[in-house]
């Protein structure tokens, strides 16, 4: 019996694709580029407009667990430093409807008005017959690409001292398309589906992120050798990209390669941008993070067309929530992606430098960095510094 489910994003790349003998979607042979070329038209550009207040609003989803603790530290920090954000709350406990999870629909309208949102982490529940939230968000505002930037923090011993690496990983398609089929019991295949029109909108994404923080060498990294039809659309994509983007580098790697020479010296990779499918950019981005001490002090930004959705990596830590022992820095350094993603640098730069000093004097700081602090106690010593 053939069992096959399809994802929404899936389902709308295969629609009106004709299956010939090699399981190649037709959209991926013939479809001509779907982005003009140069700035004007950019991706994921923030369309999001200052209120006569002179604020943006950004819909924040506190989220569960230690997420209200550490939003609280963002919405302090940012308020002390001036920042021009003013905070729309948005509830996205799930609703099963028709056997679905949806959030609801004011918080979409929330974040599709804002066109950008600040997340602390969701708890899944468990066995109530839910997707993850974060899934479920992914796919109702097409969230395209996420970016994962690392950064060793001063003050914070890892194996690695200046480690800055910057991963982009194609969100929607490859290795996670979720077409999954039984061909007959004991045997199972999974499809991996690479569509020329996700590949030129992430690699676009990539080449306009690496110009835009002065990082101008994009690199692919793919397993075209193996998957040549997949991988060698998405590295042939790259390369017609790179053409539109003369003043970024490209070049490419092999996946293996890549990993093997970012345990043992990562630092060449910090003039990188790394672009990749998406399973790929999975598993390379928490490698990254463990290079720099884990996924605690990781923040993220997935990025939309139209809204963009910035969130730290890490979960609601149920063991330590409401006692006041979280630390609220990924939270806060995805906080000042989102500022970058709005054009708000200077605030961003601010911000960071201010946190980035109190991780280096190492006297306020959270115990899970091996520091006494509370949440509250680390975010004054940040507004201290402002
Ligand atoms: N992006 C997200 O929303 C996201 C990501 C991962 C897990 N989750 C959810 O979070 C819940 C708990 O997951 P988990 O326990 O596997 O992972 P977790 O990240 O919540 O916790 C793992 C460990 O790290 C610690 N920790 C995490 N964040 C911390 C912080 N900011 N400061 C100090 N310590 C911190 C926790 O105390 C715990 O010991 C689950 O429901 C899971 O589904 C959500």
């Amino acid at each position: 019996m053939l069992a096959a489910r399809y994802t929404a994003p899936v389902r709308q790349s295969l629609r009106g694709a004709t299956f010939a003998r090699s399981w190649t979607p037709c959209t991926a042979q013939t479809a001509s580029r779907f982005y003009a070329s140069g700035s004007q038209d950019k991706v994921a550009k923030f369309k999001g407009q200052k209120g006569s207040d002179g604020k943006y609003l950004v819909s924040l989803i506190e989220g569960d667990g230690i997420g209200p603790e550490i939003s609280q530290s963002v919405k302090d920090i940012f308020s002390a430093a001036g920042a021009p954000i003013k905070w729309e709350p948005v509830d996205v406990t799930p609703q099963l409807r028709d056997g679905k999870t949806v959030i609801p629909q004011e918080s979409i309208d929330s974040i599709t008005r804002n066109y950008v949102a600040l997340k602390g982490p969701l708890a899944t529940p468990i066995g109530k017959g839910h997707v993850s939230l974060n899934l479920t968000l992914r796919r109702t505002f097409n969230l395209f690409a996420n970016v994962r930037p690392c950064k060793s923090i001063q003050g914070y011993k890892t194996p690695y001292d200046g480690v800055d690496t910057v991963l982009i990983r194609e969100n929607t398609e490859g290795e996670y398309s979720g077409i999954e089929h039984v061909v007959v019991d004991g045997v199972v295949q999974s499809i991996k589906l690479i569509t020329r029109q996700a590949s030129e909108r992430v690699l676009r994404f990539a080449f306009q992120y690496a110009e835009d923080i002065g990082k101008p060498k994009v690199r692919a990294v793919h397993k075209a050798t193996i998957m040549k039809m997949s991988d060698g659309l998405f590295l042939r994509t790259a390369r017609e990209v790179a053409k539109d983007f003369p003043n970024v580098e490209f070049d490419s790697e092999v996946l293996d390669n890549s990993c093997l020479k970012m345990v043992t010296d990562p630092t060449p990779y910090n003039d990188k941008v790394l672009v990749m499918p998406n399973l790929y950019g999975d598993i390379l981005s928490d490698m990254c993070a463990g290079l720099i001490g884990g996924l605690g002090l990781t923040p993220s930004g997935n990025i939309g067309d139209e809204c963009s959705i910035f969130e730290a990596v890490h979960g609601s830590a149920p063991d330590i929530a409401g006692k006041g022992l979280a630390n609220p820095t990924a939270l806060l350094l995805s906080s000042i992606m989102m500022l970058q993603h709005m054009g708000l640098y200077e605030h961003a730069n601010k911000i960071q430098s201010a946190i980035f000093a109190v991780l280096a004097e190492g006297k306020t700081i959270t115990g899970d960095l091996g520091g006494k602090a509370k949440t509250h106690e680390y975010a004054e010593a940040v507004i201290k510094k402002l």
